[in-house]
């Protein structure tokens, strides 16, 4: 009955979520504020249509997070699923092969920017309530919580949780916001890495100088940054922070044994992404080194002449944006206190550096001997006739290490994404049998979850 329904309604379903796509909600970018604002709206529409008794656009200081619910019966337990609607900025415009909000499918998948990252993923929540709710199947209580500024930070949110602890009371937390393996190995996601991310500016000369008349007796301020960026890491591919290491939980033999008996191949991972060889922290596999490891990297680096031709320029300042990856016990705090302390302890005395914090999360790693991951994992043999792959993804929610501080509630990460579908990258893309199978097995999940 399920598949029928979805069958016959697949048009409609990819239509109503080409519609929400084609709303640019770049939450980064004030010029797209009214267009975050659409897209919540677009999706209160939605949920009214697909059945929920109490849907409202709570403010915040930022963007708006739109918050839904269906309560059939007080006594029956509560999924809360978390998402988020807005996206990515889609720059460069110019390696799109198609315009980012004017969505098309192409070889079975959806192009736009948010396709998977995350609108694609919600609107399969808002797809498999709506056909709950018309099968007459809806076996629990459901709660929706879809923000606005997930991809900035997500510094609103964590107020709006705090306010509205009651509103938000729940068993479980649902979210599709992670990959699979792949289609043919699907996996849950049981970890996530923290986040601390930075920005350095690097001054020296008051001004920008003739690079012939001071050049080789004035320090350049963007040569010095790019030696003390080099100093970051060891030979052994290790991030040279003092005390960077020092809460890192080691994983057990039995962990690492698990974690990589995931499928991966080497091989296609370096074909996949044009490269001959891979390079990361010494004596770790790369599923652990993006699952377990924490990691530092610069984003974005500028400063001096970028424009056409040559400009013969000494400049005045250089600037890099850089982020640290963060795992079980980092604290991102604490990280950023560190780096802080150091980047400005190895600048020389030619420059002055100042450093500033962006934003930070922490790190996650979810229960796997609960009745909601046992629910997700039975779903996913029902639908996809596999067991699903336990695995740590590298990204991160820093929202899920806040729900289980504040609501005490633990999250299962069914995300239906791949790694290959160019999330934040021009291209994004979300398979359109991800999204029909997706829907599916959350309609599943909740049949297994609230059975008594
Ligand atoms: N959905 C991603 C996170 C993700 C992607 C987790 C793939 C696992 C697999 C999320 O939207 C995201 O991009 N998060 C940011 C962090 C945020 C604080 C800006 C990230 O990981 O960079
Ligand atoms: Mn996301
Ligand atoms: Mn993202």
């Amino acid at each position: 009955m399920i598949k029928e329904y979805i069958t016959s309604n697949k048009d409609r379903f990819l239509n109503e979520l080409f519609d929400w796509l084609r709303i640019p909600s770049v939450s980064a970018d004030s010029k797209h504020k009214t267009d975050v604002r659409k897209a919540a709206e677009f999706l209160k529409e939605k949920f009214i249509a697909a059945g929920v008794d109490k849907v409202e656009i709570c403010e915040t200081a930022g963007h708006p997070i739109v918050y839904a619910e269906k309560i059939i019966n007080a006594s029956l337990p509560t999924v809360l699923v978390y998402g988020h609607y807005d996206v990515q900025p889609a720059d460069p415009l110019n390696l799109w092969n198609s315009p980012p909000f004017e969505p098309v499918i192409k070889n079975d998948k959806i192009y736009a920017r948010g396709a998977c990252d995350d609108k694609g993923q919600v609107y399969m929540h808002v797809k498999a309530f709506e056909i709950m709710m018309k099968l007459n199947i809806l076996p629990c209580n459901v709660k929706f919580m879809v923000e606005g500024e997930e991809e900035i930070g997500s510094d609103n949110l964590g107020v709006f949780v705090e306010k509205n602890k009651s509103k938000l009371k729940a068993d479980v937390i649902l979210i599709s916001d992670t990959a699979l393996i792949s289609l043919e190995n699907p996996s849950i996601t049981v970890g996530l890495r923290g986040l601390s991310y930075m920005e350095v500016e690097v001054t020296g000369p008051n001004r920008d100088l003739h690079s012939g008349v001071y050049g080789g007796a004035v320090a350049n301020p963007i040569n010095t940054l790019c030696s003390m960026i080099a100093s970051l890491h060891d030979e052994n591919g290790r991030v040279n922070v003092p005390g960077f290491y020092e809460k890192v939980a080691a994983l057990s033999a039995a962990d690492r044994e698990a974690l990589n008996k995931a499928p991966f191949n080497l091989n296609d991972y370096k074909k996949d992404l044009s490269i001959d060889d891979i390079k990361g922290e010494h004596g770790y596999s790369t599923l652990e080194r993006t699952g377990t490891r924490p990691t530092l990297d610069v984003n974005g680096i500028w400063g001096g002449y970028t424009g056409e031709g040559a400009k013969t320029v000494l400049p005045s300042k250089a600037f890099a944006k850089i982020s640290m990856r963060l795992v079980p016990n980092q604290v991102s705090d604490e990280i950023t206190q560190l780096f802080a302390k150091h980047f400005e302890s190895i600048a020389p005395k030619y420059v002055k550096v100042k450093v500033s914090a962006l934003h930070g999360g922490e790190p996650a790693v979810t229960a796997t001997d609960s009745k909601a991951f046992s629910a997700a994992s039975k779903a996913f043999e029902e639908v996809w006739g596999k067991t699903p792959i336990p695995t740590r993804d590298g990204g991160s929610i820093p929202i899920v290490a806040l729900f289980k501080k504040e609501l005490g509630l633990d999250t299962v990460l069914m995300g239906f994404g791949l790694d290959s579908d160019a999330i934040h990258s021009p291209n994004e893309h979300y398979g359109v049998k991800n999204f029909l199978l997706g829907i599916e097995t959350i309609v599943t999940f909740y049949k297994v979850f609230a059975k008594p």
